[in-house]
C-alpha cells in the first residue's frame, strides 16, 4: 500500500539530506544498545561509522533499511526519514524500503547460482520488464568486475576469489539501483589489494549513490569517507549502550575533534 508514497520523492526532499535519522533509542529485548543517535547521510557522499566494538554501529546502520526488523527484540524510538517519509511509520514495507537503500554485509554472500543470476536475482524479485542482461551488464561494470567475469558469466558466484565475490555483492546491490548503500565492514574479510579495490569502487560509485559505511579501520574512513560519525559506548550505568559522540567532515573529525572521547579514540587507535 504505502510502497507507492515512498517511490514518490516528496517536494522537501529537495535538500541534501538522503537519510535523516533521529535515534532516540534502540532496544533488543530490554537491553538499550543504542541512544541519542542522531545521524544525517548526506546525498552523493560518503559518510563513515567509526568507533569501538559494541558501539552500535552496525545497528545504527541497519536501522537505515529496516534491516534490524529481522532481529527479533528489536525495538526503535526514534525517526528514519527517507525521502521525506518516515520509513518506520505505519504501513510502509519494509522490503521496498530495502530495494532503495540496499545493503552489502561483512562477510561477501553470493548467492549459490551463477555471477549471472546473482546480479538478475534482485531484478526478477522486482520482476524487472527490460532487458535483464544489460542490467546484469550495467551493474557487472559498475562494480568493476565486468572484465573479470564476462567470459563466465554462467559460473558460480561461489567460484570467485573474497574480494571478487565482494564486488559480486556490490554488484547485485546497485543492480536494482537503490539511491543509498549500506555497507557494514565489507572490506574486513578481505586481503588489503582487494580492500583497495573495493575502497576505490566506493569512491566510483558516489557519483551515483549515497553510501553510508562502517568500518573498524580509522584509516579507511580517512581514505574514503566525506563525513564521519563517532560512536562510544557509554557504561557509566552498568550497562553498554552505544551513542552518537560527534559527527563532521572527516578531516574535521579526525584533524580537530570537538570531544575529548574523539581525541582520545583517534590518537589511540592511530599509535
Ligand atoms: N541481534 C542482536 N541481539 C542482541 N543484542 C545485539 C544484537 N546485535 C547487536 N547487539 C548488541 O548491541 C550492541 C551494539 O552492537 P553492534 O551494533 O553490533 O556494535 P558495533 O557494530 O559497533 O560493533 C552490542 O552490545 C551488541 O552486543
Ligand atoms: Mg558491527
Amino acid at each position: 500500500m504505502s510502497t507507492a508514497v515512498l517511490e514518490r520523492p516528496q517536494a522537501h526532499s529537495a535538500s541534501e539530506a538522503a537519510i535523516n535519522c533521529r535515534v532516540s533509542k534502540i532496544f533488543y529485548g530490554k537491553f538499550l544498545a543504542v541512544r541519542d543517535s542522531d545521524v544525517l547521510i548526506e546525498k552523493g557522499k560518503i559518510t563513515g561509522f567509526i568507533g569501538p566494538s559494541g558501539c552500535g554501529k552496525s545497528t545504527v546502520l541497519r536501522s537505515l533499511n529496516r534491516m534490524n526488523d529481522l532481529i527479533k527484540g528489536f525495538r526503535l524510538e526514534g525517526e528514519v526519514d527517507f525521502l521525506g517519509q518516515d520509513i518506520y511509520a505505519k504501513g510502509v514495507d519494509p522490503v521496498v524500503v530495502r530495494r532503495h537503500i540496499g545493503m552489502v554485509f561483512q562477510q561477501p554472500n553470493p548467492f549459490s547460482m551463477s555471477i549471472y543470476d546473482n546480479v538478475a536475482f534482485g531484478l526478477k524479485l522486482n520482476r524487472y520488464k527490460g532487458d535483464i542482461e544489460e542490467k546484469v551488464e550495467h551493474a557487472l561494470r559498475r562494480a568493476a568486475l565486468w572484465d573479470e567475469v564476462k567470459d563466465k558469466l554462467k559460473a558460480s558466484g561461489l567460484s570467485l576469489s573474497g574480494g571478487q565475490q565482494q564486488r559480486l555483492c556490490i554488484a547485485r546491490a546497485v543492480a536494482t539501483q537503490p539511491a543509498v548503500l549500506l555497507m557494514d565492514e565489507p572490506c574486513s574479510a578481505l586481503d588489503p589489494i582487494a580492500t583497495r579495490r573495493v575502497e576505490e569502487l566506493m569512491l566510483e560509485l558516489k557519483d551515483d549513490y549515497t553510501i553510508a559505511l562502517v568500518t573498524h579501520n580509522m584509516q579507511q574512513a580517512r581514505r574514503v569517507a566525506d563525513v564521519t560519525a563517532f560512536f562510544s559506548v557509554d557504561i557509566s550505568r552498568g550497562g553498554r549502550t552505544g551513542y552518537l559522540v560527534e559527527m563532521g567532515q572527516t578531516d574535521q573529525i579526525f584533524e580537530d575533534p570537538h570531544e575529548q572521547l574523539t581525541k582520545e579514540y583517534i590518537r589511540g587507535d592511530f599509535s
